[in-house]
């Protein structure tokens, strides 16, 4: 294991993903006993807020927290990072969806895009938490233009573990039982949690579950309005679940994923299972030495094709928006 820290930036990380997000970090949920230096982004009304929150990082006295540097400034902040989560962008209230975000958050993605262009490390892995997460990963990407397009990822790793907590819910199972879940298109209602190449203690998920009417009608929406729901009973968005789903990606990311599983990650398509090359949608990747490999050869039946394709197609529709804007 080496010995040098491994330096992450945090943006937006005096918000409320920021606040469970960082002690995770700091308490090993991403490198392990690695230690990591923080980098915190924040604009600048928001810095004295995160001045209070290193304060609490500092009073937890963790081993492998080597260091804390916080900054409104990206270009300061990026400076040689290892890994960059982008979380600072506004979340949406209830009634919206997180479409309507574009032209809100947009602009924060192209500005932190370039910045990373031009000093983080030669080995840099891009996490999008922020929303519209998919389509803020294509501006950071398309703003970046000496970094590969494959070093950015946009997080479907929530709609990924709540879709494993339903099934197991409904099965009896334990959640460690299911493997092969899979988030295809975007991270918004359209997107489309697949359990019919999923195992549950290595049987077909489907063929377990045994009821169609269950998964079109109460496990494809359930897993797809969370967010929503999370809205509508916090009057807050999710933060300790995305937190802990940004963990898990990037965890995943850099060490890969176990043999025998997989998991979601919104990735730039080269055009496997018929994605528009260049899109940022939610495949099931593997992951090994920090790079990711989309798994190939899946049946995809009528049902999944057409819910693969309405999502895609509004991933299509959001960069035609983006590029409308002048953002990429
Ligand atoms: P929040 O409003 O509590 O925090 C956002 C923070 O970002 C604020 O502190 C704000 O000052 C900061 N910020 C704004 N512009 C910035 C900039 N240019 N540079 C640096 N920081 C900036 O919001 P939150 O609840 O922490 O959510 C953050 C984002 O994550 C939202 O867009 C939300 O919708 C999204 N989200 C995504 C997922 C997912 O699964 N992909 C899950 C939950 C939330
Ligand atoms: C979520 O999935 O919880 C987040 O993307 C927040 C939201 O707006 O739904």
């Amino acid at each position: 294991m080496s010995t040098t820290p491994l330096k992450v930036a945090v943006t937006g990380a005096a918000g409320q993903i920021g606040y469970s997000l960082l002690f995770r970090i700091a308490s090993g949920a991403i490198a392990g006993d690695r230690p990591v230096e923080l980098r915190l982004l924040e604009i600048e009304p928001a810095l004295k807020a995160l001045e209070g929150v290193v304060m609490e990082l500092d009073d937890c006295a963790f081993p492998n927290l080597a260091g804390v540097q916080i900054g409104s400034d990206p270009e300061q902040i990026f400076d040689g990072v290892n890994l960059a989560l982008l979380v600072g962008a506004r979340p949406r209230g209830p009634g919206m969806e997180r479409g309507d975000l574009l032209s809100a958050n947009g602009a924060i993605f192209t500005a932190q895009g370039k910045a990373l262009n031009a000093v983080a490390a030669d080995d840099v892995r891009i996490g999008v938490t922020g929303n519209p997460a998919n389509t803020n990963a294509l501006i950071a990407a398309t703003n970046a233009p000496d970094i590969p397009n494959e070093r950015f990822s946009a997080l479907t790793r929530l709609d990924h573990n709540r879709a494993i907590s339903q099934l197991a819910a409904k099965t009896g199972s334990a959640v460690t039982d299911i493997k092969k879940i899979t988030i295809w298109g975007n991270h918004s209602a359209t997107q489309y949690p697949d359990i019919f190449h999923a195992e549950i203690a290595g049987k077909n998920a489907a063929e377990v579950v045994n009821d169609q009417a269950w998964i079109a009608d109460t496990f494809i929406p359930t897993v797809a309005k969370r967010g929503a729901a999370i809205i509508d009973a916090r009057g807050a968005s999710s933060a300790a679940s995305a937190a802990s789903a940004t963990c898990d990606a990037a965890r995943d990311w850099l060490n890969g994923t176990p043999a025998g599983d997989w998991v979601s990650m919104a990735v730039v398509s080269d055009g496997s299972y018929g994605v528009p090359e260049g899109l940022v949608s939610s495949f099931p990747v593997t992951t090994s030495g920090g790079n990711w490999e989309i798994v190939q050869g899946l049946e995809i039946d009528d049902f999944s094709r057409g819910k693969i394709d309405a999502s895609v197609a509004e991933l299509a529709d959001e960069k035609a928006a983006v590029t409308e804007l002048g953002l990429i």
